[in-house]
């Protein structure tokens, strides 16, 4: 979070890659697709023109071949570079725990499609470097007892590399990353709207930056690959072949077990690390109307709609346990939920288990009434997983803290700042598109916003509401902007007097 709030201060508002690797991974697997296409039309698939046909697409068309050459190499790295930060970060936050354990497992075998993409793409330029990892990649292989005639064997003398064999590697280099994107869409499966596309701004300085480093630093190959001569000496590329001076340390068989102990460890992350179990959202249908607006929010797609079981003609929200990860934004998406209203108090069709919206109001509500002569009175509304805020508590101060920000209806700060006597309104959390719900500092703008449903009834004189997405570790931004709030408060009611 410390290297985030870093990068905050060089890249303008939502164009940070640390809050939409997911999205800059799929930004750089279709670079690779599409550069790849381009190289696979010039590229010949034999034991004597593979090696020339690199030699000529880089050279011979600098200006074109050559740079979708590199830019195919440097995507590449930069693919597993981004895989691998986001896999750290989803595990620094935790997300992997409770339903969340899909996104995770799913993502596991990712990392071995990538690496086996990539390596077989170092194999088809067929130099030095191809025929390295060609013969450390065969020797992994004839270690396990399934491979019944010995790969390394068929690299022992140059005779026994077939066109038929550049024909395979073909294959599995375009077979292995359709592969991996069917996994990538599987991976994203059990979440709504997520983001495949990275912030425009960033995608084409991604791109361009590659493109420059392309120019500057093109992709060049080794000497050809000669199996009659054992390569010497060899660059490691770091980002996929960091394993393999393990395989040449430690032997074939201690490297599958480093190997396949890591990828069992990462699956078994989200068993080991379980968590407590949160409440999940249900449905009371007394109140749902079926007005879907739930289900259009709901950011892990765990919310559909059915018949109603007691309107006709009426739709209602049906919450799948297996998926709802509580984090309550179904129930700052419904209409029903406004304290307005004259009956009912505020109690609404969907909300968490522990506490519906109808306590946090009286919860809130008692909070306020204890401090009746408070001048220039600051709701501050925060989140479990941005700024800590309890800490500001005070006889001005009244802080609310939800699981996420988009689980509080905007109906409430209307009612708080009109019939409690609230001054203003300071909505804090997660950093803007680092939402640990994904959606809910989005999702709530958007409402107060009045570009979704529910909106802010009036944003008007009476109701203020300042938000600032501080994100985790932002208490200090936070106090400030409530001592500023209080300030400008006093300043505003000088110039009335
Ligand atoms: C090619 C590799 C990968 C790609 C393209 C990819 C892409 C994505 C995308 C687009 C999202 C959705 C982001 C959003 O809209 O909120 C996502 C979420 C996620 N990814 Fe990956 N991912 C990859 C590999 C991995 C790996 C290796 C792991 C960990 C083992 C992982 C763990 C997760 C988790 C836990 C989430 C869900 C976060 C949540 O519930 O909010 N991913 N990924």
């Amino acid at each position: 979070m410390k290297v985030e709030a870093f990068l905050d201060r060089f890249f303008p508002a939502g164009s940070n890659p640390l809050y939409q690797l997911g999205a800059v991974s799929f930004f750089l697997f279709w670079i690779i697709a599409v550069t790849g296409l381009y190289l696979f039309i010039f590229f010949e698939t034999s034991i004597t023109g593979a090696y020339q046909s690199v030699e000529s697409i880089t050279h011979e068309q600098f200006y074109i071949g050559g740079i979708m050459r590199s830019l195919h190499r440097y995507a590449s790295a930069l693919l597993a570079l981004s895989v691998t930060i986001h896999l750290i970060k989803e595990l620094g936050m935790k997300r992997f725990q409770g339903p969340r354990w899909f996104s995770w497992v799913s993502g596991v075998p990712l990392i071995w499609l990538l690496f086996a993409s990539s390596l077989g793409g170092y194999w088809l330029v067929w130099d030095e470097k191809a025929q390295y990892i060609a013969l450390t990649t065969a020797a992994l292989f004839d270690y396990l007892p399934i491979v019944v005639e010995p790969m390394a064997f068929g690299f022992l003398d140059g005779t026994t590399v077939s066109d038929r064999f550049f024909s395979l590697l073909i294959f599995l280099h375009v077979g292995l990353p359709l592969a991996l994107l069917l996994g990538m869409f599987i991976h994203i499966q059990r979440i709504s709207n997520s983001s495949t596309f990275p912030a425009r701004g960033l995608a084409l300085s991604l791109l361009g930056a590659m493109v420059v480093l392309s120019v500057v630093k093109p992709a060049l190959s080794l000497g050809p690959a000669d199996l009659n001569r054992p390569v010497q000496t060899v660059q490691v590329d770091w980002f996929y072949m960091n394993v393999f001076p393990l395989i040449s340390e430690t032997g074939a068989g201690a490297a599958w077990v480093i190997l396949l102990g890591i990828t069992i460890a990462l699956l078994l992350v989200p068993l080991i690390f379980r968590g407590v179990p949160k409440p999940i959202a249900i449905v009371d249908p007394d109140y749902c109307n079926g007005c879907s607006w739930c289900f259009a929010d709901c950011p892990y797609d765990a919310i559909y709609m059915k018949p109603h079981e007691k309107l006709a003609n009426h739709l209602q929200s049906v919450v799948v346990a297996d998926k709802c990860v509580g984090c309550g934004i179904c129930a700052g998406a419904c209409p029903t939920a406004t304290p307005f209203k004259s009956v009912n108090n505020a109690y609404s069709g969907i909300n968490l288990a522990d506490e519906n919206n109808a306590a946090i109001l009286v919860r809130t509500q008692e909070q306020i009434r204890q401090h009746p002569q408070a001048d220039k009175h600051v709701l501050v509304v925060g989140c479990a997983h941005g700024p800590q805020i309890d800490q500001l508590a005070s006889d001005v101060v009244t802080p609310l803290t939800l699981e996420c920000v988009g689980q509080l209806p905007p109906s409430y700060l209307d009612y708080l700042c009109r019939k409690e006597g609230v001054d203003s309104v300071l909505l804090t959390g997660c950093a803007p598109g680092n939402c640990f719900h994904r959606l809910g500092v989005e999702l709530q703008e958007a409402r107060l916003a009045h570009e979704r449903e529910p909106h802010l009834r009036f944003k008007d004189v009476h109701v203020k509401v300042t938000t600032l997405w501080a994100g985790a570790g932002g208490e200090t931004t936070v106090a400030r902007a409530v001592a500023q709030l209080q300030q400008d408060e006093r300043i505003a009611d000088a110039k009335d007097a």
